[in-house]
């Protein structure tokens, strides 16, 4: 695990964003593991910006977006769907994006089926990941036992208090979500994990702090070959 301790925010999202130059220069039909959630918002406006200064080209790249609610309509401005349209997709020009569908019918099929587009497209090269206040990565909450494949969970309390501030009062939460699974993050060949923030500063503590927690699903990136994780002063003083 190699960890680039940043000054800022910005400078979390400027070196984040580097890494997508070097992967997409290398490397231009790369397939991209996508996340959401506030600590995404400045790297996505910086990968933005790049494209619009001709510096980085997404026109051969393929992207997987982590989770998704469940049940969600695509049109639902809280739709992780919509989050990546409106800061990224609509901005860049990737080549085919993909999300796990929350209009599903049948959202187990939907688990298996989005499992086999990652795969028939041969993985995931570069995967980005944020990191809940309670540890979790994409959707996956701390558990005893971990999904390997998307799968179909439900949102612990911590995470939908998190999450609440995106939704106006008296929105409807889903208080579920489609996830790839921890298998699925860990097929991939480099991981890029972003902390920002105070209020992860319990939980960076305890991923620093050398123990494999098994209630911590972050920790369990501790044991993949290519982990980066990129955080800030704030986030690194718990
Ligand atoms: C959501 C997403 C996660 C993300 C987390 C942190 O729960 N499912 O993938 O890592 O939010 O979000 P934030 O960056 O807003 O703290």
């Amino acid at each position: 695990m190699k960890k680039i301790l940043c000054d800022s925010y910005e400078e979390i999202c400027r070196v984040a964003a580097d890494f997508y130059t070097r992967q997409l220069g290398d490397k231009p039909d790369s397939i991209l593991g996508l996340a959401t959630g506030g600590t995404m918002i400045g790297l996505y406006e910086e990968l933005v910006r790049r494209y619009q200064e001709g510096k980085i080209d997404f026109s051969k790249a393929r992207s997987f977006n982590l989770d998704e609610y469940y049940p969600i309509k695509k049109s639902h401005p809280q739709s992780y769907d919509s989050y990546m349209r409106e800061n990224l997709f609509d901005k860049v020009n990737f080549l085919k994006t993909s999300l796990p569908d929350g209009e599903a019918a049948d959202p187990i099929a939907e688990c298996s089926r989005y499992d086999e587009e990652l795969e028939s497209a041969g993985g995931i090269d570069l995967m980005l990941l944020g990191i809940g206040v309670n540890g979790h990565i994409g959707f996956n909450e701390p558990a005893k036992t971990y999904h390997l494949g998307t799968n179909l969970v439900g949102l612990t309390e911590s995470t939908l208090v998190a999450n609440s501030r995106f939704f106006g009062p008296g929105e409807r939460q889903p208080d579920q979500a489609l996830t790839m699974g921890i298998g699925s993050i860990f097929a991939s060949n480099k991981i890029l994990l972003l902390i920002s923030g105070t209020s992860k500063g319990q939980i960076a503590g305890r991923l620093f702090e050398g123990n494999l927690h098994t209630d911590v699903p972050a920790c369990l990136l501790l044991l993949h070959p290519d982990v980066t994780i990129i955080i800030d002063r704030e986030a690194d003083g718990g």
